[in-house]
């Protein structure tokens, strides 16, 4: 908040209220991303676990495993299910989703980790065979550099028989693009103005979330939907808890989240840059979304 272009970590959207209207954002008619990727895992789980050949899931930001039921599911009928370990920051959720899994699937190893996999990715037991999933298209939040660092530092992790799976939303025009970060109900731009009601309550912050505008558009050159929220009058918050005071200027943005999509080719060059090697691909019927299996070389 003090840099001259103001920008919010995104992990600051998803407390409570957050976590839900984000889960209504994932139900809008506008927003693809969720049900393109959940139709990839339907029609392709059986495939992506027969490529992989890997016995052990470890899925980052894991939290209530929804989506990584298919993937169980095609692990067990192929005989390869040994052990599942969900890594998430919180660890409510975690035990949650450990203790139900191990009742439902009989056998299966479950060791949760709570953690913040951005900082802390090395706490995670490690053993050949394992896939590592992180889906929904998170990576794309990443600023690029920082993209690099945790994709090389999860190559540098991984063993020659571990894989990669990676879901990534895809380039496509920008009407589609920037339709699914400004819905019609106005989900998203309540679910952008949370993060000012999280400052409140967490650092006794004044922010005034009707004094802000919800922007999001395509950045064509750095392909990616700048999220952002856009002060509506001259106004000065002050926050407590870190004892500062900020201004903000009539129509100045505040960046709150970046949302890159990509291209194959343009993965591919990513992924040969951090020490990555794409071993398969697969898109929805509509080319939308992506999941893409990588090892490390
Ligand atoms: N990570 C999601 C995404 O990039 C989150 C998201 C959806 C989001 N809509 C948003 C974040 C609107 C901020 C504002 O798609």
């Amino acid at each position: 908040l003090s840099a001259p272009f103001k920008e919010l970590p995104p992990k600051y959207f998803y407390d409570e209220r957050g976590s839900q209207l984000f889960e209504r954002i994932t139900e809008l008619p506008e927003y693809y991303p969720t049900r393109a990727e959940r139709a990839i895992l339907d029609a392709r789980a059986r495939e992506i676990v027969d490529v992989a050949g890997t016995s052990m899931l470890i899925e980052l930001g894991s939290g209530s495993a929804a989506k990584t039921r298919c993937l169980f599911d095609a692990m067990r009928d192929a005989d390869a299910l040994e052990a599942y370990v969900p890594v998430d920051i919180s660890e409510e959720i975690t035990r949650e989703t450990a203790t139900r899994l191990s009742g439902e699937y009989d056998g299966l190893r479950v060791h949760g980790v709570v953690c913040d996999y951005e900082t802390h990715l090395e706490r995670i037991p490690r053993e050949p065979g394992g896939l590592i999933a992180f889906l929904g298209g998170t990576i794309g939040n990443f600023h690029p550099q920082v993209r690099r660092s945790f994709l090389a530092r999860i190559a540098s992790l991984m063993y020659p028989e571990d894989r990669f799976l990676l879901g990534t939303d895809l380039v496509k025009d920008r009407t589609r693009l920037e339709a699914a970060y400004n819905d019609s109900a106005g989900v998203t731009a309540e679910f952008n103005r949370n993060v000012l009601f999280v400052l409140n309550r967490e650092l006794g912050a004044d922010f005034d979330p009707a004094a802000f505008a919800h922007r999001a558009f395509w950045d064509e050159v750095n392909w990616w939907i700048d999220v952002r929220l856009r002060s509506l009058s001259d106004q000065t918050v002050t926050i407590p808890a870190i004892d500062m005071e900020v201004e903000f200027a009539e129509r100045e943005e505040m960046r709150t989240e970046i949302s890159a999509k990509f291209t194959r080719e343009q993965l591919e060059e990513i992924y040969a840059e951090v020490g990555l090697e794409l071993v398969e691909w697969w898109t929805d019927q509509d080319g939308l979304f992506a999941l893409s299996l990588a090892r490390s070389v």
